[in-house]
């Protein structure tokens, strides 16, 4: 078993250091977790995507922290070596300090080892008030799903001069209120250079072009499992769900024409017993 990737480990990161490019990917389960966790990547995000690619819903803004630390704790349970970062949900870092820091617990008592959450100066006091209290946490930038109602649905961001700087400015104020490292999603690469240039902490690019300090992605996105958007940014690595459809099949069609289960495929009585059932004429 690999050794536990912890915060520390992380924060050195950097691609331009010399170091190489960090791997996050998402899990919401157990056997998710334990295939994301056996591909060797370096973070497991349970991500708020969960309320799309899992739970059916067309946003992420339906997620609780109930939800995410349900989740959390089931990834937990593999007892991973990759980082487990857990996503605050919409509204759980919002209303104020305590409320946040009260919901960020839950999900460390869940099995995460840092959270993240999304949005820039706006969200410097919880980041502080985590951090201090020993809470690491990531943040997230550029296309962040939570404002999707906001943005006018999932956009490009940071695609002139004045929202680039604003990017670099957010993410320099991320890494002084103590986030060990940035998601940065849906902005172009250029614009993504510059973020990963400015910030001392890894970037971990989505939709963000080559240039950051690692990528992630939506396991069911990869796996091919998620089928009904496919991003321009997604890579697919897979065609599970027609796996998936083709192995149903099968078995439908067996369970119709009477080939599943086969005898070898049930249980079988001792012979004695076979004989006594005999006696009551039960065959
Ligand atoms: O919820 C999620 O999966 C994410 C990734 C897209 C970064 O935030």
């Amino acid at each position: 078993m690999a050794n536990k990737c912890t915060v520390p480990d992380i924060r050195d990161r950097k691609v331009a250091r010399g170091d190489n490019p960090l791997v996050m990917l998402t899990a919401y389960d157990a056997p998710g977790a334990r295939m994301v966790d056996q591909a060797g990547v370096d973070m497991i995000l349970v991500g708020d995507s969960v309320a799309m690619v899992v739970l059916g819903y067309e946003d992420t803004l339906q997620v609780t922290v109930g939800d995410i630390a349900h989740h959390t704790a089931a990834v937990a349970r593999v007892r991973p070596s990759a980082l487990v970062v857990a996503d605050m949900p919409w509204m759980s870092y919002h209303l104020s300090i305590e409320d946040t820091l009260n919901n960020a617990a839950l999900l460390i008592r869940a099995g995460a080892q840092a959270v993240k959450l999304e949005g820039g100066q706006r969200r410097i006091p919880m980041v502080e008030a985590l951090v201090a209290a020993e809470i690491p946490v990531m943040g997230h930038l550029g296309l962040t799903p939570q404002s999707v109602n906001a943005m006018g649905g999932f956009k490009v961001q940071g695609r002139n001069l004045q929202a680039a700087l604003d990017l670099v400015e957010a993410a320099k104020a991320l890494v002084y209120a103590g986030c060990f490292a940035i998601v940065l999603e849906g902005v172009p690469s250029l614009v993504a250079a510059m973020v990963t240039e400015a910030a001392e902490v890894p970037i971990i690019g989505i939709g963000a072009g080559p240039s950051c300090d690692g990528q992630v992605l939506v396991s069911h996105d990869v796996l091919g499992l998620e089928q009904r958007v496919v991003p321009k940014f997604v890579r697919r690595y897979a065609d599970l769900h027609t796996a998936g459809v083709d192995a149903m099949s099968a078995f439908a069609s067996d369970v119709r024409s009477g080939t599943f289960p086969s005898v070898d495929e049930g249980y079988r009585m001792a012979e004695a017993e076979v004989e006594a059932l005999g006696l009551y004429g039960v065959a």
